[in-house]
């Protein structure tokens, strides 16, 4: 049976950074709160139309694809972790897949919020250890910051947008990712939770003036849950992978709260300083969190090859999970290969595609 193997990563996070005192200017919070409270000091905004869940997430899977070497047309499998798609449908996996040019890849959506990107990697994994596929693309990409309510301080001082990305592949060599748990409880469905836009509240006027189109949360009851799962998942995983506490190099968790992630080093009896923490530069990413700080541990040379971690996130649904891996890096390769020169071609491919419908609908006739 094969392994999967992380061998390629990238993030993509907006210029545009709001600050604790640039938020004491919109809601009545201020810089020693947010940062007492939360552990962020500020966030990543998205800033014009053209910056979306997909633009971000195009950016870092080409970096991830340039790390592991591998054309956009290898890919064989993309999975779009991400709460805030682009639209309900088509998925935004799918506009990732057509922008880079991944002409072979299936390509869905994973909605399991927070935890998104572990179950995601798990399925990618999974599908990889069955030989069902060879290269997969797994992404967290999110812009919360067009679900916030601004005029919210229970929310709007948490979240932030950004993207990041893997490559997995399939290798004899062992490794890469060992086991994971994957955990949900909907009977805690309404303690986070965007209500409008679905099927139960399509828009209409009556549900925008109801604020049912923003992120509502019971910031309380999520903190409690939170507190209790992060290191029960993590044992558990650690259980199942084998691995000991002792030999564990990186815990890296969903970036929500330091408060949160005090409490899982403190259940786990570890320092502080086995967690890779970035939060007070990017808030909660949501699904991107975790991969964000992944990328920043691999640039600055703590995250090495052959060190063991664990992911370990929770968020709404309520899911949670945990996932452990011993970190690869990429595969030996005798090619170089430019993903990003297959944009433009990308870009044409696309466009004749659709010029190729319309030619076709016009000659077939469109409405028979
Ligand atoms: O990915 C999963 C996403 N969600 C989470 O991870 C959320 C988990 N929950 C949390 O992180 C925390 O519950 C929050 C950061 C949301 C809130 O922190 P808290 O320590 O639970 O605060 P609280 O809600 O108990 O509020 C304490 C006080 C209240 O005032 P009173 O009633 O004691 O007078 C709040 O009104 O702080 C007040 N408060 C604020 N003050 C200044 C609440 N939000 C703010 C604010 N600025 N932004």
């Amino acid at each position: 049976m094969p392994f999967a193997h992380i061998t390629g990563w990238g993030m993509s996070v907006p210029e545009t950074i709001l600050t604790n005192d640039d938020l004491s200017k919109m809601v009545d919070t201020n810089d020693e709160w947010i940062r007492d409270r939360t552990g962020i000091r500020e966030r990543h905004i998205v800033h014009d139309e053209d910056q979306t869940t997909a633009s971000l997430a195009v950016e870092a899977s080409l970096k991830a694809l340039q790390v592991a070497n591998l054309r956009p047309t290898d890919i064989d499998l993309i999975i779009c972790s991400t709460s805030t798609p682009e639209h309900i449908f088509p998925a935004t996996a799918c506009l990732v897949q057509d922008r880079i040019g991944a002409t072979k890849a299936g390509a869905f959506d994973l909605l399991a919020a927070c935890s998104g990107f572990i179950y995601a990697i798990n399925m990618a994994a999974q599908s990889i250890r069955s030989r069902s596929i060879q290269n997969a693309l797994v992404i967290g990409s999110e812009t919360l910051s067009r679900f916030v309510n601004w005029q919210d301080r229970n929310t709007c001082i948490l979240f932030g947008d950004g993207a990041g990305a893997f490559v997995l592949q399939a290798s004899e060599m062992p490794g890469g990712v060992l086991s994971a748990v994957m955990h949900s409880d909907g009977s805690g469905g309404d303690l986070l939770i965007l209500q409008g836009g679905g099927s139960k509240y399509p828009a209409t006027e009556a549900t925008l003036q109801a604020g049912k189109h923003f992120i509502e949360m019971d910031g309380k009851e999520v903190f409690r849950f939170a507190t209790r799962v992060m290191a029960q998942a993590t044992r558990e995983v650690l259980d199942d992978s084998g691995i000991g506490l002792d030999e564990l190099n990186w815990i890296i968790p969903h970036q929500a709260n330091i408060r949160i992630i005090e409490a899982a080093a403190r259940g786990l009896k570890l320092p502080l300083e086995r967690f890779i923490v970035n939060l007070e530069r990017y808030g909660n990413t949501s699904t991107a969190s975790i991969p964000i700080a992944t990328v920043e541990a691999l640039e600055d040379g703590r995250l090495q090859p052959g060190h063991k971690i664990v992911f370990v996130g929770f968020g709404a649904g309520l899911t949670w999970g945990a996932l452990a891996a011993e970190w690869t890096g990429p595969l030996p390769s005798e090619r170089k290969v430019y993903p990003r020169r297959y944009r433009l071609w990308a870009r044409i491919r696309s466009f004749l595609r659709r010029v190729v419908r319309f030619v076709e609908g016009v000659i077939w006739g469109r409405g028979s």
